[in-house]
């Protein structure tokens, strides 16, 4: 392979003037999307981007991917950032680099599909903004839910990346759904749809070497459109994988800068081109450019995001993904949600039910949103399901699904779980056929009258419509309508140096020491933490002498009804749980200096009193956020009636009542996270 390539080199200077490959690999950067959002759940902020986002466009990448995916839901949900706003920002910097996004197809950058007019306003506004690149996927494969973007994409004159998810339903690629001939013929229909490059996504990680070698070679040999490969490292065979794409012709690899890279994102830059250079695919990168913007990202950026690492493992594997041919997030997800619910010793439990479960909807892939949707039914089902009743609490996505609204399944749902799901399914007992998009009634105008008085932004309006509750919280903040609570603070590299200095004081047992004069009276609005290092356990008093007062935590109403604390002053105590007992933190993960996000459901609201004893209590059977009631105090319900939608894990769960009666009171409001256990509501 390197025959052409003559020159002697002696230093790593000599390969500045390298010749230039016949065939050079083009490589897309996922940095600042996949990378972040792949190792520090989607947190990076975009003033975290700005130091590297010059350097980065001078590398000479096919692409960069910045945006899509999860950046559009955390950023207005955990970071208080306008998504729309990032892209323009980092245009300003990255001039000559085209960006890349993950688009959902009719799922946009959300976790169902939406109407048509929200997903040709959210293209065309994504490419007003500076979008070059569309990279579009279907959960199911199923294309037609590419038809509406499409079009808007072709009519903004720019790219169309049609993406083919990998999944398989045994340890390698073959068997009667996902073969060779699944993935040609997924390329020839992406050909007609006049795709300008096609993408394999293999979210999972799940492509072994020689089945990319016979992919790609085969797709070379169906097609002329340029070939995309995006493989994430997590089961630890995408390095070699991308070597022996490359070696079949592969157009374009992704990877990501080596400080974002592996685990469960992608593999580093640096080794594939040090891996090619004097070959005929040799990238023409210059490593030494890649590693100034490494030091860059190591010193000045990561130490802001270290804490949200999973370190629970010392292994950057994870072989559960060759065993079960999950996502990483998937799996993360799972465990996530075992745990608020106090069940992680079931997670074998719910391997084993995962296959089952995926069969009887359909067989589809596992990916945004169908991995959510398969993984939550599946704890439902390993939670609530008994020995007289299966699929006892199935959610609102799965009944969708059931319905069609997320298009063709790979192979035909389980015709009984179907009749289930779809008994008093408010659009019909019979399922469509048709293209999901179709049965969907136009959505921005409702949410325009929604938002009135508050914003006619279009960009506003698509933000709402994707996400009605986060994203109404987040245009009160930018409308200065509501205080963004502190926690949607940015952590600075002042913060991260005051935290190791408290590790270091910890670990050399001088935290508890005690201090040589007089020690102040505990002022009123003290916080305690609890700081574990590794077995060890200190509580830790913080009092803010002459600083800000802060809110430590309202008490409960002790009036019925709903909870007399303002919405702010929630948000605001809820995340620090500072003067009440907290669920201990599982040993397994000890965050000394911060507490990391969860993913999904922030930290739970105060309970409110429960006003009628004499009632029957409805309980949250899980963690979540309330989505909305149902049914008003007074209402009279019959036992089954749907009251209240609870959101756990993304997922929406009709929760029924479980007895006939009168609403007594109502707890909580939409919006509200609440714990296990917590009463939504008394019906006597
Ligand atoms: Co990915």
């Amino acid at each position: 392979m390197s025959d052409h390539f003559k020159v002697k080199m002696q230093s790593i200077d000599d390969y500045d003037n390298r010749p230039k490959a016949e065939n050079p690999v083009k490589i897309q950067d996922l940095t600042l999307r996949d990378g972040h959002q792949s190792l520090f759940a989607t947190r990076g902020r975009t003033e975290d981007m700005i130091p590297v986002a010059e350097m980065m466009d001078e590398i000479g990448f096919w692409g960069m991917e910045v945006w899509g995916g999860a950046t559009f839901d955390t950023m207005h949900r955990f970071l208080n950032e306008d998504p729309w706003q990032r892209l323009r920002t980092l245009k300003r910097y990255i001039k000559k680099t085209p960006f890349s996004m993950l688009l959902r197809g009719q799922n946009v950058v959300g976790y169902r599909n939406y109407a048509d007019d929200v997903a040709r306003a959210f293209v065309e506004k994504a490419a007003e903004n500076g979008m070059d690149i569309f990279r579009t996927f279907d959960a199911l494969n199923d294309f037609r839910n590419f038809e509406t973007v499409v079009a808007a994409i072709k009519d903004c004159g720019k790219h169309f990346q049609g993406c083919i998810c990998y999944s398989l339903t045994e340890p390698r690629m073959g068997g009667e759904v996902y073969n060779l001939d699944y993935y040609l013929n997924k390329a020839k229909d992406l050909e007609k749809m006049q795709a300008d490059s096609i993408c394999i996504k293999d979210m999972a990680g799940l492509m072994a070497p020689y089945d990319a070698f016979e992919l790609i070679k085969a797709l070379k040999e169906t097609t002329d459109i340029p070939i995309h490969l995006h493989s994430h490292f997590t089961s630890g065979m995408a390095s070699m994988t991308h070597l022996k794409a490359v070696e079949a012709g592969v157009d374009i690899i992704d990877t990501c800068m080596s400080s974002y890279a592996y685990r469960t994102s992608h593999p580093a830059v640096e080794p594939l081109v040090m891996s090619l250079i004097g070959t005929n695919r040799d990238t023409g990168f210059d490593i030494k450019k890649l590693a100034e913007i490494n030091v860059v990202l190591e010193k000045d950026v990561l130490p802001k995001y270290k804490h949200l690492l999973d370190d629970s493992k010392v292994s950057i594997i994870d072989i559960n993904v060759l065993l079960h041919q999950t996502p990483g997030g998937m799996l993360s997800n799972l465990v996530n949600q075992l745990r608020e619910m106090d069940a992680l010793d079931r997670i074998d439990e719910v391997f084993a039910e995962l296959p089952r479960v995926r069969r009887d909807l359909g067989q589809i892939p596992l990916v945004t949103p169908t991995s959510q949707i398969v993984g939550t039914q599946t704890v439902n089902n390993v939670l609530f399901d008994d020995e007289d009743e299966d699929y006892k609490m199935i959610t609102a996505q799965v009944k969708d699904l059931c319905y069609g609204l997320y298009g063709k399944t790979a192979v035909p749902i389980s015709s009984k779980l179907q009749k289930k799901a779809l008994k008093g399914y408010e659009r019909g007992t019979k399922p469509i056929t048709c293209r999901p998009g179709e049965v969907l009634e136009p959505e921005l105008e409702k949410s325009k009258n929604e938002l009135k008085g508050l914003t006619t932004d279009l960009e506003d309006i698509v933000l709402y419509t994707l996400y009605p509750v986060t994203g109404k919280k987040f245009l009160m903040y930018k409308y200065g309508k509501e205080t963004p609570p502190d926690s949607l603070k940015a952590r600075t590299l002042e913060d991260v140096k005051k935290a190791d200095e408290i590790m270091a004081k910890a670990k050399a047992g001088k935290l508890v020491e005690k201090s040589s004069g007089q020690a102040p009276a505990k002022g009123e609005h003290t916080r305690t933490f609890n700081v574990f290092i590794e077995d060890e356990y200190f509580e830790v008093s913080v009092d803010e002498p002459g600083g800000q007062p802060v809110i430590t935590y309202a008490q409960p109403p002790v009036a019925p009804a709903a909870p007399a604390m303002p919405p702010q002053a929630q948000a605001f105590a809820a995340p620090r749980a500072a003067t009440v007992p907290a669920p201990q933190p599982a040993p397994a993960a000890p965050t000394p200096s911060a507490p990391a996000p969860k993913p999904s459901t922030p930290a739970p609201a105060p309970k409110p009193a429960v006003s009628d004893a004499d009632g029957t209590p409805l309980t949250a059977p899980m963690p979540g956020m309330i989505v909305s009631y149902a049914k008003e105090v007074g209402d009279s319900v019959e036992k089954g009636d749907p009251v209240v939608v609870l959101e756990a894990m993304k997922m929406e769960n009709s929760l029924p009542a479980p007895v006939s009666g009168t609403i007594k009171s109502i707890n909580f409001k939409s919006g509200d996270s609440v714990s296990k256990n917590d009463v939504l509501c008394v019906i006597g």
